[in-house]
């Protein structure tokens, strides 16, 4: 994939395909004699063709208008794509319509396209966001997930987006390109694992691609294998893992972006590359989406590529549980009581919530870094998706501050988080007769008592769980991720990281 800057005008660049976003103020007529539009006659040589075409389409640069145009010239096809009032643009509105002209019907098969906005450079954007959130819609609108398909696969797919802008100054448009295609390429690495089957995506081959990431940006990565993973008598990721053939991997990912400092901060995702429910078995409707149980690993794994990628000063561990959680001879049952690695017992209720049992063993490793906070990603809960749906991510936990930055860090990225309570009231839905905490709470408050099953494993830590079972596996495909794997978590957390180690 290219992805480029380049200090000019739009008109003065060649290409298949131009998308180009405007305001409603850059469609004003030009005069009141005259009421083409005024952004017409930046086209200067094709504004006559681009005169005619444009007559009767109405096009006025409200949000969400779209006109596909055929000028001659240096430009095959222009899509023009309303941002509405130039005052209320905003990043996510400069990203959508950078995506809407990705997704917009292209002439053939074309391998790159060119893009700007008007009135480039509006108040309330920096140069740099504006570069950076153009790109990041259209790159994140293109993926595809076609790596199966042998027949009727498309030849080109778009690998060639380039951003021109005048007006911008040059060294801030390439840095903004250079680190949205960063971003993106995680992101896209989120996404392919996600969107993996999992028959070719269990917990070694998980293992393998934090090692393959590990050697490309010399990070030191760690494997426990299951014989590792006894000796730290990791008994919930055992249990869970144990219906199936497959062993377990417990995947550790560390980047020291700042090496004059002892803090870190760790991450935690969890791994189950299939959730059958085990012998609480699942019903058989879409159980397949449940490859992607392991969504949160892999925005873990995507995170910690793209912060070395982007050299941000700070020092994060990526950690993942990861298991495959299948009925058998040898899997773990309701009514079992497991011991895990913190010494805490868990009255095993139901197979199903599996996704708390790995964790509470990664979550007690992960103080072995004494962190400044714990985060953990996790398509924990099917309540989460109930109250929230696909648009915001459950956020729970005890650091008030970290929570603060995530949600600056969801809004600024759209990926946002919604706060939930964890009121002491909720425990007693998870206690257990005879061990320490049982792994169900009830029908009630699903995603409340999953969350309070994980604090029980954080000790005094600042910690944040981010529920991201709505927002992690799209049912329907949103403005710039198509239905399947989102890659949530990769911007939001690469957000955070920015704002505090600024
Ligand atoms: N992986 C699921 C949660 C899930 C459900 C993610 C739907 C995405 C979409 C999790 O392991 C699970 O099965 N949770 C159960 C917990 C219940 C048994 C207490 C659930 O939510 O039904
Ligand atoms: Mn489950
Ligand atoms: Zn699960």
């Amino acid at each position: 994939m290219k992805v480029e800057f380049v200090e000019k005008n739009f008109t003065e660049v060649k290409s298949d395909v131009l998308i180009l976003a405007l305001t409603t103020e850059d469609a004003e007529p030009a005069s009141k004699k005259d009421p083409t539009p005024k952004f017409v006659s930046l086209f200067r040589d094709s504004a006559g063709e681009l005169k005619r075409a444009l007559s009767g389409s109405n096009f006025t640069g409200d949000k969400g208008q779209q006109v596909t145009l055929y000028p001659e010239g240096r430009h095959r096809v222009a899509h023009l794509i309303g941002l509405g009032q130039r005052s209320q643009v905003t990043v996510e509105k400069l990203r959508r319509a950078a995506a809407a002209g990705i997704k917009a019907p292209r002439a053939g098969n074309v391998s790159s396209v060119l893009l700007s906005v008007l009135g480039p450079t509006v108040e309330q954007i920096s140069d740099y966001d504006t570069v950076h959130s153009i790109l990041e819609g259209a790159i994140l609108a293109a993926y595809k997930f076609d790596k199966y398909l042998t027949q009727n696969r498309k030849k080109a797919s778009l690998s060639k987006f380039t951003v021109a802008l005048k007006g911008v100054k040059g060294d801030i448009g390439r840095k903004a390109a250079r680190d949205a295609a960063s971003v993106c390429e995680s992101v896209y690495l989120t996404r392919d694992l996600c969107n993996a089957p999992a028959n070719d995506m269990y917990p070694e081959v998980l293992a393998g691609i934090a090692l393959k990431i590990a050697k490309k940006y010399r990070l030191h990565a760690r494997i426990f294998d299951e014989r590792e993973i006894r000796r730290l008598k990791m008994g919930g990721l055992l249990a869970v893992n144990s219906g199936s053939k497959r062993p377990p991997r417990f995947i550790t990912l560390e980047y020291r972006g700042k090496p004059t400092s002892k803090d870190w901060y760790a991450i935690v995702g969890k791994g189950i590359t299939f959730d059958s429910g085990g012998i609480s078995l699942k019903p058989a409707a879409n159980m397949g989406e449940m490859k992607m149980d392991m969504s949160g690993a892999a925005a873990v794994l995507g995170t910690i590529q793209n912060l070395a990628s982007l050299k941000i000063p700070v020092n994060v561990v990526g950690i993942a549980p990861s298991a495959e959680n299948l009925p058998g001879g040898s899997a773990y049952k309701p009514g079992d009581v497991l011991t895990t690695m913190s010494g805490i017992t868990i009255e095993v209720d139901n197979t199903d919530a599996e996704g708390r049992i790995i964790l509470s063993d990664a979550l007690h490793y992960a103080q072995r870094y004494r962190p400044k906070a714990i985060i953990d990603l996790a398509t924990l809960t099917g309540a989460c998706v109930v109250a929230l749906g696909q648009h915001a991510t459950g956020m729970f936990g005890t650091g008030e501050d970290v929570m603060a930055q995530l949600k600056e860090a969801g809004e600024k990225t759209f990926e946002r988080v919604w706060q939930m309570p964890i009121y002491e009231e909720y425990e007693k839905q998870i206690k257990s007769d005879i061990a320490d905490v049982k792994n169900v709470g009830g029908r009630w408050a699903g995603a409340i008592t999953a969350a309070l099953f994980l604090k029980r494993f954080v000790g005094d830590y600042p910690w944040v769980h981010l529920d991201i079972a709505g927002t992690a596996m799209l049912e329907e495909e949103t403005d710039y991720a198509p239905k399947g794997g989102s890659g949530v978590g990769v911007r939001l957390l690469t957000q955070f990281f920015k704002q505090i180690s600024s």
